[in-house]
C-alpha cells in the first residue's frame, strides 16, 4: 500500500523524534498529544533542531522548512479522530499498557481499514495491542531507537497475527524513512533491550554497591569496550522512568532478577531524577 500521511501519537523523547524523521523523509505528519501546549512545544523542538541541523550544513535549508511545513499538530489523543485521515499510525505514548491499549482501540475503530498500526513499545505484549485494535492483521512493532533521528536501526515486530502484507508495508515504510530494520518476534525487549536492560543494571548494581563512580564505570565502557556512550548516560538518555517501565514489563513476562529495576532506579524515579529531560540521573546536565 502506498503511505503519504502518518500519524504519530505521543509527542514526548521518541513521538517528537521520529515525527522529525518521517516529515524530513517527505510524509506529511499530523503528531498528536493530550494538549495543545504539548504539541506545539514538540514541534517548536523539531524545528529547533532542523534548523541546527541546517546551520550544521548537514541538511538544505529547503529541506529544514519543508520538514516544518509537513507537520501538524493535534490535541485528539481522546477521540483520535484526526487519525481517520493518514495511511499509518506509529503509537508512541508512555510505556504502559492499559494506556496503549486504549489508543489501539480507539485506532480500530477510527482508522480506515488499510492503516498500518505500528507501536513504538519497548517490552509491552504487542500481541495484547493488536488484539485490543481488533484487526491484528495489520498490527506491528516498529521499534526506533534513541535519537530517531540519528539512531537508524528500526525493530520490526511481527505477532502471530500479522500478515505478510504488512511486514513487506512495513519494511518498505522504513526504507522510505532511511532506516535500517531487523525483524523481530513479539518477546519483551525484542533483541536490543533484551542485551542492553541487565547490563544497564549490573552498572547500577556496580556503583551502589560503591566499587566504583559514575564517570568511572561509564570511562570503562567507552574506552576500554569501545561504546560511543556509557551505561549510566544511557539510562539517563533514554529516560529514568522509561527505563522503569520498560524493565517492570520485561521482569512481569520473563520473571528473572537480571530484568528487576534496582533500588537506586526506583528511588531516583520517586525523587523526579529521570536523566536528561529533567537535568538530573546518574549525571548532571545543564538547563
Ligand atoms: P516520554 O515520557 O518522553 O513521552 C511519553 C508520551 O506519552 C508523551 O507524549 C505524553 O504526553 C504521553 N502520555 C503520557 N501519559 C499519557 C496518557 N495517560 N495517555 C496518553 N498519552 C500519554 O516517553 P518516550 O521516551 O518518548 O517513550 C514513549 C514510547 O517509546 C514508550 O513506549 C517507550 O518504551 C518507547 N521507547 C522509548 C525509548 C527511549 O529511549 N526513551 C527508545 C525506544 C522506544
Amino acid at each position: 500500500m502506498r503511505i503519504e500521511r502518518v500519524g504519530v501519537i505521543g509527542s514526548g523523547l521518541m513521538g517528537s523524534g521520529i515525527a522529525q524523521v518521517a516529515a524530513y523523509h517527505g510524509f506529511n505528519v499530523t503528531l498528536v498529544d493530550i494538549d495543545q501546549a504539548r504539541v506545539d512545544a514538540a514541534i517548536d523542538g523539531i524545528h529547533r533542531r532542523l534548523l541546527r541541523e541546517a546551520e550544521r550544513g548537514r541538511i538544505t535549508a529547503e529541506d529544514c522548512e519543508a520538514s516544518y511545513q509537513r507537520l501538524n499538530g493535534v490535541a485528539d489523543m481522546d477521540t483520535l479522530n484526526s487519525m481517520a485521515r493518514v495511511d499509518a499510525v506509529i503509537e508512541a505514548v508512555v510505556e504502559d499498557l492499559e494506556v496503549k491499549g486504549s489508543v489501539f482501540r480507539r485506532l480500530g475503530e477510527v482508522c480506515t481499514p488499510g492503516t498500518l498500526l505500528a507501536s513504538n513499545t519497548s517490552s509491552l505484549p504487542l500481541s495484547d495491542l493488536a488484539a485490543a485494535s481488533k484487526r491484528p492483521e495489520r498490527v506491528i512493532g516498529l521499534h526506533f531507537f534513541n535519537p530517531p533521528w540519528a539512531l537508524k536501526l528500526v525493530e520490526i515486530v511481527s505477532t502471530a497475527s500479522t500478515t505478510d502484507e504488512t511486514l513487506t508495508d512495513a519494511m518498505r515504510f522504513c526504507e522510505k524513512l532511511g532506516r535500517v530494520p531487523v525483524q523481530v518476534k513479539d518477546t519483551p525487549g525484542f533483541i536490543a533491550n533484551r542485551l542492553l536492560v541487565p547490563f544497564i543494571f549490573d552498572a547500577i548494581d556496580l556503583l551502589d554497591s560503591g566499587v566504583s563512580s559514575a564517570e568511572d564505570i561509564d570511562n570503562a565502557c567507552k574506552v576500554g569496550l569501545n561504546h560511543t556512550m556509557g551505561p549510566l548516560a544511557t539510562a539517563d538518555l533514554i529516560g529514568l522512568d522509561t527505563l522503569k517501565l520498560i524493565a517492570e514489563s520485561m521482569f512481569e513476562e520473563y520473571g528473572e532478577p537480571r530484568f528487576k529495576a534496582p533500588t537506586l532506579l526506583r528511588r531516583l524515579v520517586s525523587l523526579g531524577h529521570l536523566g536528561r529531560k529533567t537535568g538530573r540521573g546518574f549525571f548532571k546536565y545543564a538547563e
